[in-house]
């Protein structure tokens, strides 16, 4: 692959894969026609954030949310993260691949939790990209999960209220060991972060495209990044002067 164009290249790009339904349903398929294609465009994306040198890429693969969905499309995805795990898993880890899971693992059944676990505890040592799979994940479970915690330690002795900080909060995080994205970026046009790392997206650049997710390639992966490496991020302080935007917020 060519030269990354851009020279400011995230750490942690969060993708919200939004679109397969659409996607399939413009072409008079059914949905899980469209989570199937979606599939693909995970392997792409996974490729070309080590092509680029992204060190963190995460994946929102299926929310706490998604168990309302029917039960068939609810199995379906359930079975295509299985068959991507067996299936690309040798190749994921001789492509030097960390994969590491957030969500809520207690209520997991039947052979996904351990497969989750096989996949984290085989390429737990590779050094390149590190996917981050967000498998029955919700922002607002893994926050009051933090919490849960942080009280726990508190009723225990081992910390006092003094001592709870953001620090400590995202500590207690899935993503205790992640940095937090520099961009969240969503397929299909649709704008929000549907509990998507609520907390780790604090700073975070949005950038919110019009593909759907099966259609989103290498080319409009870059071109989310060229739009994230003209923004400006600011964490709450002000602009460096050289570059002030005229008029800017
Ligand atoms: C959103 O599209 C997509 C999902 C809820 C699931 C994403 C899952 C995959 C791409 C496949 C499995 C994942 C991995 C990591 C192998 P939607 O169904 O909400 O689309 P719509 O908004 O158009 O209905």
């Amino acid at each position: 692959m060519s030269k990354p164009l851009v020279s400011t290249v995230p750490t942690h790009v969060a993708i919200i894969m939004d679109g397969n339904g659409r996607w399939a349903a413009m072409r008079g398929l059914p949905r899980t026609m469209g989570h199937r294609k979606g599939v693909e465009a995970v392997r792409e994306a996974v490729r070309t954030a080590g092509d680029l040198g992204i060190p963190y890429l995460t994946l929102y693969a299926f929310s706490s949310e998604n168990w309302s969905r029917p039960q068939d499309e609810v199995s379906d995805l359930m079975g295509l993260l299985k068959v991507f795990i067996r299936r690309d898993l040798a190749e994921l880890h001789r492509s030097n691949v960390r994969i590491r899971v957030i969500g809520d693992r207690v209520n997991l059944r039947g052979d996904i939790l351990p497969l989750l676990l096989e996949a984290e505890e085989t390429t737990a040592a590779n050094t390149g990209t590190t996917l981050c799979i967000a498998f029955n994940y919700g922002a607002r479970d893994e926050i009051t999960r933090a919490v849960r915690a942080l009280a726990q330690d508190v009723a225990d002795g081992r910390v006092t209220p003094d001592d709870i900080t953001p620090a400590a909060i995202s500590r207690r995080l899935d993503t205790a060991d992640i940095p937090d994205p520099d961009l969240v970026l969503r397929t299909s046009g649709e704008e929000r972060l549907s509990n998507f790392l609520l907390w780790q997206a604090a700073y975070a650049e949005l950038i919110f495209v019009p593909e759907f997710w099966p259609d989103f390639d290498s080319a409009v992966f870059q071109r989310a990044l060229d739009i994230y490496a003209r923004r400006e991020r600011r964490f709450g302080g002000v602009a460096a002067p050289a570059s002030r935007a005229v008029g800017g917020a």
